[in-house]
């Protein structure tokens, strides 16, 4: 075998090209391109309807992009995956999750099927002391070890939330994709779960948010890429992206911005 001198280069993260997705008829993401680097924190933001969680469901393989020539759908470098290991590497936490997640497993439970990509647990999944004590584990770091016993219809927003996204972690992924992570949160709630995320980012997770939310944006957050009726508007950097132009634009809405400590919010021009 012959070793290179020099490393590889490392691939992107993420890349897409030429990828078109419909939902139904509707045509949700249009001939979309999108490279996202390693460690390249990233927000899509995005009116209603835009295709944002279309774009973390085409990520997850939950969504297949209509066949193109020059369609290219890569992640982690790779193109072909068995879609269990390939969610594995993902920490998905969505709002669609929270709504269709069955009250009755408990906190641990719901831990312990992030392990399996499954919604809820089943009796025939086997799950190890070493998987337990992972869940466990993360469940406390997360979410606090009070809620391992407890009904998930049991819990508040917020408690609910930090369990979906202890979820998420369960596996340790490079990536954890968030879809609008604090909206329905109060604003206890809502901050909490925005530290533990700026905490992740700081441990070496890449965040790829998606939202209309402005203030969701941790400062941390570097790129703006701005999606309109299934089509990329704008992609750079945050102080260049995001200004009351471009978002009055977007929102089809006069608005001011105003910036704090690194997070943005608008109001009403
Ligand atoms: N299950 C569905 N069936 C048909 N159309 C859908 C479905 N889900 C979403 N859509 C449509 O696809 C487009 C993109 O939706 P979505 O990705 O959910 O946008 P966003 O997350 O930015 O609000 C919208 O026009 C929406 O109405
Ligand atoms: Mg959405």
């Amino acid at each position: 075998m012959i070793l290179s001198a020099h490393s590889p280069v490392a691939s992107p993260l993420l890349e897409i090209r030429n990828a078109s997705v419909f939902r139904g008829r509707t045509s949700a993401l249009e001939n979309l391109h999108l490279t996202i680097d390693h460690g390249q924190h990233t927000v899509i933001l995005g009116p209603n309807g835009a295709g944002k969680t279309t774009l973390l469901k085409l990520l997850a393989r939950e969504l297949y992009p209509v066949a193109e020539p020059d369609l290219l759908l890569r992640l982690f470098g790779q193109v072909q995956w068995d879609i269990w290991t390939l969610r594995s590497r993902l920490g998905i936490v969505s709002q669609d999750l929270q709504t269709s997640y069955p009250g009755k497993v408990d906190g641990l439970e719901v831990v312990l099927s992030g392990l399996r990509s499954t919604i809820g647990t089943y009796a025939y999944q086997q799950f190890s002391q070493a998987e337990q004590d992972q869940a466990l584990r993360i469940l406390t770091s997360v979410a606090g070890a009070d809620l391992a016993d407890k009904p998930f219809q049991s819990l508040s927003s917020g408690q609910q939330r930090r369990l979906l996204l202890a979820r998420a972690l369960v596996h340790d992924p490079e990536v954890l994709l968030l879809d609008e992570p604090t909206s329905g949160l109060d604003l206890t709630a809502c901050f909490q779960y925005l530290t533990t995320v700026r905490e992740l980012m700081h441990q070496g997770k890449t965040i790829i948010l998606v939202t209309h939310h402005i203030h969701e944006i941790p400062p941390e957050i570097h790129r703006v890429v701005l999606l309109r009726e299934g089509k990329i508007v704008a992609d750079g950097p945050k102080l260049e992206v995001l200004t009351e132009k471009t978002l009055t634009n977007l929102f089809a809405v006069p608005l001011r911005l105003l910036e704090s400590g690194g997070f943005f919010q608008v109001v009403p021009a």
